[in-house]
């Protein structure tokens, strides 16, 4: 394999919440790198903290064995270290002072002579990513994340373990709701987009499912469970989106990261509903908030393909010289767009998705019909 004799030193780094298969993609990058390019590698830690930080150590073909099945990140991550507008301080009454500190990020990386960067991230690390390369640093970006909701690549690397977890989690639900003859609700993660919660109803074949793209009707959700209690099954399954929200209302608020550039996180829809429904119905309901169980543990089959076929992806652009692009999968393929495409954008569920259509075919309510 011919090799770019510029590239020598590169550096990865994952930044922004984890999900399953990260380590899939420091392993393929690293090891590609090596094996294919004889180039060295170095692991930042803590995502751009560590570029902030200069904590930046060699990555060695060791350091990556046996971890393709591994959770989490060996490099470690932040969702609170975009550098253009970088926590350095509190202000007496608690208030964070940002700062922008890029030059240091820009510096660091020269110091430690690194050639290109690895970006592993979601929309906030490539929004990160994106405004570094300004600065004339290369990058290539990898696009992670369980919410799926990065614009340009049919999926993400991490989507497809969270979908498996919470599907598990809405079967074993299932039986419970149906020993009690219960209303139970399942909510999931994905922050604005409903993509897990869509994929994971539709394979447990939940009765309801609300999803940020599609806001719903009290009216119409206790409907919904009041006519299955009386006409066939007492019980109601219900996926809910950690973002889905009432025709004219508003997302319900779990707390406030100020030092993160997006300090909202969301959380508790469910227990509000729930309560909802009880007291409009008379049904019993329980609410179940899957959380971060749904970034954790070992990655999927598909994830850790994927996550492999990424990282290889990404040595192989760099080499090429396409420099400042993330890899994306499209229509069964790899490909690559402009990382400034990416940044500052989410790729949200369209109301012709053709799942959408046949879980409304197959009998399912999105809580916005009688
Ligand atoms: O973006 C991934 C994600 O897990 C979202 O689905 C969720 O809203 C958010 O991160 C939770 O963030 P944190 O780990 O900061 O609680």
């Amino acid at each position: 394999m011919s090799r770019n004799k510029t590239i020598k030193r590169i550096g990865i780094l994952t930044g922004g919440g984890d999900c399953p298969g990260l380590n899939a993609v420091i392993r393929a990058v690293t090891k590609t790198a090596i094996i294919r390019y004889g180039l060295d590698v170095f692991g930042v830690e803590d995502g751009f903290l560590g570029l902030i930080e200069n904590r930046i150590k060699p990555l060695k073909f060791s350091d990556v064995s046996n971890i393709i099945d591994q959770g989490g990140t060996i490099l470690g991550s932040s969702n609170k270290a975009d550098p253009a507008r970088f926590c350095v301080d509190h202000t007496s009454d608690g208030k964070p002072i940002f700062e922008d500190v890029t030059d240091r990020v820009v510096e660091n990386i020269k110091r430690a002579q690194l050639d290109v960067l690895v970006c592993i991230g979601g929309d906030g690390t490539m929004s990160a990513a994106s405004r570094v390369t300004e600065h004339g640093v290369p990058i290539i970006g990898v696009p992670k994340t369980i919410d799926n909701d990065l614009l340009h690549t049919d999926v993400t690397f991490g989507f497809n373990t969270a979908v498996t977890i919470a599907t598990e989690a809405m079967d074993r639900i299932r039986t419970t709701a149906s020993s009690h003859s219960r209303v139970m609700l399942v909510e999931m993660m994905g922050r604005n987009a409903g993509w897990i919660t869509l994929y994971a109803g539709a394979a447990s074949g939940a009765d309801i499912i609300l999803i940020p793209e599609i806001e719903f009707d009290l009216d119409a959700v206790c409907r919904r469970c009041i006519d299955r209690s009386q006409h066939g099954k007492a019980y109601t399954l219900v996926a809910v989106s950690e973002g889905a929200k009432p025709k004219g209302g508003h997302v319900v608020v779990d707390r406030v990261v100020q030092e993160s550039p997006d300090p909202i996180r969301l959380g508790g829809v469910s227990e509000v509903l729930s309560h909802d429904i009880a007291k409009r119905t008379h049904l019993e309901c329980r609410a179940t908030i899957l959380g971060h169980v749904q970034r954790g543990g070992t990655p999927t089959t598909f994830d850790r393909t994927l996550a492999t076929l990424f990282g290889y992806h990404a040595v192989g652009l760099m080499m090429k010289g396409q420099m400042n692009h993330m890899v994306v999968w499209k229509k069964g393929n790899l490909g690559a767009v402009p990382i400034h495409q990416v940044a500052d954008k989410q790729k949200l569920i369209q109301l012709d998705n053709a799942l959408l259509a046949a879980c409304r075919a197959t009998g399912a309510s999105f809580g916005d019909a009688g």
